[in-house]
């Protein structure tokens, strides 16, 4: 029996090269080993109360780039959170197991209250009881999530042995972070400093025309360039060899090593070339994005096919849920 690996995908923003290099590249991998579901988190994107008019328009971008980047839904199960109502009704069930104190001290509850003061809303409160719902709906051993998640699997962990203790059942297993100990590159940014992410602007995102990646390459941060012979590069300098180091041949990547080596490095040249194998890695991809997003009768096929198969392994949870809880039908 495939061991079940699950993960949500909030649906704001566009994916840039961090995403495809941390987590997606390895979720097109594990499609071939496990059972995978994968799903647009719309309804937890309902905590910061988006505009009706572009709740759609999102959950349609993140589809259509998880499938340009080779999610198969022949493969793993691609579907939207708010076509399974499965999730919401296991969720009312959790939050009675819940308890008011824990989720208060929550780091990302904490943090949400200072970044919005006005919209402390209880979806906010009980966001890791509708995560960890997620996960149970389909008794998920696995899920690959960034180190921002990590608490709130925690608590998944925590609700799903706090079932099992209450009801005196092993029902639940308990869903086990996935972190990949190979190949997880920490793609860096094009400020100078940390990490490439949605909300740092320093992103480059698959969708984005070369125009735009030339423009975001040349105004990367270097430095005044180095001084001596083998010199230890700055950490602007270095990311820009971590991307050079993931996009281009290893021909390509050598040469500025050896011209950093000798102080001969023009900064110039290696984001011109960066420019051009980033665009040459993401273009493809950008017109497989843009295709898809346009093709209402594939997305339709893809989301329906997604949501029956989701329902039916969830079905069967809820089922034996309320069965353990105790409902009986008359
Ligand atoms: N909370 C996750 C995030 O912000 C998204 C998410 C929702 C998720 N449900 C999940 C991730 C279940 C893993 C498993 O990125």
């Amino acid at each position: 029996m495939k061991q079940t690996v699950l993960s949500g995908i909030r649906s704001t923003g566009n994916l840039h090269l961090g995403n495809y290099f941390g987590a997606i590249r390895n979720f097109v991998r594990m499609q071939h080993e496990y059972n995978c579901f994968f799903f647009v988190a719309d309804l937890h994107s309902l905590t910061t109360h988006p505009h009706p008019k572009n709740l759609h328009g999102n959950v349609r971008k993140v589809i259509s780039e998880y499938l340009a980047c080779g999610i198969d839904p022949e493969l793993a199960t691609l579907y939207v959170q708010s076509d399974i109502p499965e999730i919401p009704e296991l969720y009312v069930l959790m939050n009675m197991n819940a308890y008011v104190g824990e989720l208060e001290r929550t780091t990302t509850f904490k943090e949400k209250i200072r970044k919005q003061p006005d919209n402390v809303n209880a979806g906010l409160l009980t966001y890791p009881v509708l995560m960890a719902a997620d996960i149970l709906i389909h008794k998920a051993h696995k899920v690959p999530v960034g180190k921002d998640q990590e608490q709130n699997l925690e608590m998944a962990k925590k609700f799903a042995k706090r079932f099992n203790r209450i009801y005196e059942v092993d029902y639940f297993p308990e869903p086990e972070a996935f972190s990949f100990t190979v190949d997880l590159i920490k793609i860096p940014g094009l400020d100078g400093i940390g990490k490439m992410g949605k909300s740092e602007g320093n992103a480059i995102n698959l969708v984005d025309d070369p125009k735009i990646i030339r423009k975001k390459v040349m105004k990367a941060v270097t430095d005044a360039g180095p001084t001596e012979p083998n010199q230890k590069p700055t950490e602007p300098i270095q990311n820009l060899f971590t991307l050079l180091e993931v996009v281009s041949e290893k021909d390509t990547f050598d040469f500025f090593k050896e011209k950093f080596a000798s102080c001969e490095i023009r900064y110039g040249d290696l984001k011109k070339q960066l420019a051009e194998d980033i665009i040459k890695f993401t273009d493809p991809i950008r017109e497989r994005i843009l295709s898809i997003h346009d093709d209402d009768a594939y997305l339709r096929k893809v989301t329906r096919q997604g949501a029956e198969k989701a329902r039916e392994s969830a079905s069967k949870t809820l089922r034996e849920v309320r069965e353990i809880i105790g409902f009986r039908s008359f």
